[in-house]
């Protein structure tokens, strides 16, 4: 496969609905490994298959896991639901790499419990909460073409009109 680019707002594949994965092994793995290294050198936490051209249900995320910048917790996950979320809300601030220098703060549950599948096709749940929790449900909006602009109020939106326009002019 290519280097991967990461697509930039405006790019109509980062509004598409993803296609569910069906081929897993070594192909996907190869897929994870190349998303990763991307997102790593974006430095990113979290990249989604439709960012890098391709409207597949699948993401990654690398959570650093401490001092070392360069050591990640990484989760890759094929066709991921939410089965149950906490009732508590929580406001973060995100980013998105195919929104560049654009964060704001976002409401989303604290708590998910996902269901997905592996790089082999098992179906795992897990449970998640706090960074882990936002970014899966940051990246699980992707897959259904969403970004975290939608989610912001209006105003917010309102303001942010010019840049986003120009991000889609010039960006892609
Ligand atoms: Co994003």
């Amino acid at each position: 496969m290519a280097e991967m680019k990461i697509r930039i707002y405006g790019d109509p594949v980062l509004r598409e609905p993803a296609e569910d994965v069906t081929e897993f092994g070594s192909k996907l793995e190869d897929l994870a490994g190349q998303m990763v290294q991307a997102m790593i050198e974006a430095d990113g936490i979290g990249l989604a298959a439709p960012q890098v051209g391709l409207s597949l249900r699948f993401l990654v995320v690398g959570l650093p896991t401490g001092e070392d910048a360069t050591r990640r917790r990484v989760f890759a996950m094929a066709n991921p639901e939410i089965i149950d979320e906490g009732d508590e809300m929580i406001i973060m601030e995100e980013g998105c790499l195919s929104i560049p220098g654009i964060s704001e703060e976002v409401e989303r549950p604290e708590k998910i419990t996902i269901r997905f599948q592996n790089l082999k096709g098992e179906t795992v749940e897990m449970e998640a909460n706090d960074i882990l929790a936002r970014v899966v449900q940051h990246e699980m909006d992707h897959l259904d073409g969403v970004l975290f602009t939608d989610r912001i109020s209006p105003l917010k939106k309102t303001m942010l009109r010019g840049r986003l326009k120009r991000l889609a002019q010039d960006g892609a």
